[in-house]
């Protein structure tokens, strides 16, 4: 692929994070109702993690359905759930045959039955895969991640399990639902916001973000390419300087 030779594999990001964003507004551009704007938003889930698969990129996070989505009209909120357990499915072989693992972050108990049996089987049937680990943000909210990391330390700290004097960054990770995997180097969001929506608070930390107007219906193989190659431009200082960097 020649876009592809553009990328250097030895800076690739090593967990990239996506807001998928703009599914209603590609609707109404094509005269339809919002649901379909989901709909053909799923062959964008399917592009974009096959080719982070292929680029070997470790860790995709996908911000499917946030806690304040919730509050969208009932219609959309059980088509987008019926969505998910349809997509499950369907997309199972996909994933193993690109050696995907599915995982998720978020009040994921929480969500309709259905939704929850199909997200479980669906980790369940990649769990073997030691491939890229896609990871769906489902009923997510990074407000409610950091209080639910807060209260279980509340909850040690009441139990004499850790000293409050002890709590350090590291700790705090390994808290918080992404405690598995490293932050995020990339934050792509489509659809021409420039918002982080209550996502990934305090592991987008140090992310490079890079926003595109791009609705996420549309957005394919060679418009995560050009995010990646855009990122790979980026001088990450992280509080150094420029000429310390050089120098190292
Ligand atoms: C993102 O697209 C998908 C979800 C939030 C589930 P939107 O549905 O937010 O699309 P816009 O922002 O209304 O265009
Ligand atoms: C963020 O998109 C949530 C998901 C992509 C699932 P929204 O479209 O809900 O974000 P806001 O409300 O416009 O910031
Ligand atoms: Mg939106």
């Amino acid at each position: 692929m020649a876009q592809e030779s553009h990328i250097d594999p030895n800076n690739l990001p090593q967990h990239i994070a996506v807001i998928m964003d703009g599914n209603g507004r590609w609707a109404k551009n094509h005269n339809k109702v919002r649901v379909f704007g989901h709909q053909n938003g799923v062959q964008a889930v399917r592009e974009i993690s096959e080719g982070a698969a292929e680029l070997q990129i470790p860790y995709l996070t996908l911000f499917a359905f946030s806690k304040e989505n919730w509050n969208r009209p009932a219609f959309e909120v059980n088509t987008l759930m019926k969505l998910f357990v349809k997509t499950m499915d369907k997309e199972l072989s996909t994933l193993n045959k690109n050696n995907i693992r599915l995982n998720a972050i978020g009040d994921v108990t929480s969500l309709p039955k259905e939704t929850y049996k199909a997200l479980l089987k669906g980790m369940q049937a990649t769990s073997h895969n030691d491939g890229m680990v896609l990871t769906l943000a489902l009923n997510y909210s990074s407000r409610w991640e950091i209080l639910s990391a807060i209260k279980k330390y509340g909850t040690m700290v009441k139990n004499g399990e850790i000293k409050p004097e002890l709590i350090d960054e590291e700790f705090f990770n390994g808290l918080l639902e992404t405690s598995d995997m490293p932050d995020p180097d990339l934050l792509i969001r489509t659809s021409g916001e420039c918002r982080v929506s209550n996502y990934l608070l305090w592991q987008l930390s140090y992310s490079e973000l890079y926003f595109t107007d791009v609705l996420w219906p549309d957005f394919n193989k060679s418009h995560l390419h050009e995010a990646i190659r855009t990122y790979q431009n980026r001088e990450r200082r992280f509080g150094l300087t420029g000429e310390q960097l050089i120098n190292s």
